[in-house]
């Protein structure tokens, strides 16, 4: 696990911004995982800068994202799909045809999970996944007590998360209480993982997942075992970590 404390949020979305623009200047041909939230803003707005600024060339990379909400379709503002197209989508030379996200709006969710775990299989599986964490540990829409050994699914979500991306999202329709999520072993498949947090309310959370015990209650935590796991985090976020991370 390579950890690095950053001091604010901007800092940690550049940081992150310049490792995956390195990453695809050297596999130009990548396959990326993708999340969302309100860590991703400002990582996603340098990813756009630098393509912007002509560092980045996008046609090539293959997306895949980590999950979406149940009945709620691509044009809805509360999707997914939304808030992709808003941060990235619309801004890079990204092919239409190399998006993926799951289908919220399918009427047999089962299904679509099986779909959505072939296609990335046949894509090869995820180079790089990028990954935010829930304040309870979640990643993708992994809660907690759902298993570790979990592919593509539909979850129940947790109150509090729905509560939570309710009121960070600002979103005035309710939010649904089911997603589409990949599992925690697609996750632990990619063959390399980049973690991002900021902000105090996350603090515990990295905590747990990074130093406490391996444990479903906290599914951020299988990410120790991960053979390839980088960690950028702000000051806040880093707070209660106990080892000392150089920056
Ligand atoms: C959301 C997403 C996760 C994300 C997490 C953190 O519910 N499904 O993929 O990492 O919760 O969200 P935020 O960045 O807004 O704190």
């Amino acid at each position: 696990m390579n950890v690095k404390v950053v001091p604010e949020a901007k800092a940690v979305g550049r940081e992150a911004a310049r490792a995956v623009a390195a990453f695809i200047l050297r596999h130009p041909r990548t396959v990326l995982g993708l999340a969302t939230g309100t860590t991703m803003v400002p990582f996603y707005e340098d990813l756009v800068r630098l393509y912007r600024e002509g560092l980045l060339d996008f046609s090539q990379v293959t997306t895949f994202n980590l999950d979406e909400y149940c009945g709620v379709g691509a044009d809805d503002p509360r999707s997914y799909h939304s808030f992709m197209r808003e941060h990235l989508f619309r801004w890079v030379n990204l092919d239409a045809t190399r998006i993926h996200l799951p289908d919220g709006m399918v009427e047999d969710a089962g299904s679509e999970c099986e779909r959505y775990e072939a296609v990335i299989d046949g894509a090869g599986g995820i180079d790089l996944q990028v990954l935010g964490i829930g304040v309870n540990g979640h990643i993708g829409f992994n809660e907690p007590h759902t298993g570790l050994g979990t592919i593509t699914h539909v979850t129940n979500l947790d109150p509090g998360t729905v509560t939570r991306n309710q009121r960070v999202t600002g979103a005035t329709e309710p939010l649904p209480h089911t997603a589409i999520s990949v599992g925690v072993k697609t996750i632990m498949r990619a063959r390399h993982l980049l973690l991002l947090a900021f902000g105090r309310d996350k603090a515990e959370a990295l905590s747990q997942a990074l130093e406490g015990p391996i444990t479903d209650e906290v599914p951020a935590s299988v990410l120790q075992l991960h053979p390839d796991l980088r960690v950028i985090l702000d000051q806040d976020a880093a707070a209660k970590l106990q080892k000392t991370f150089l920056s």
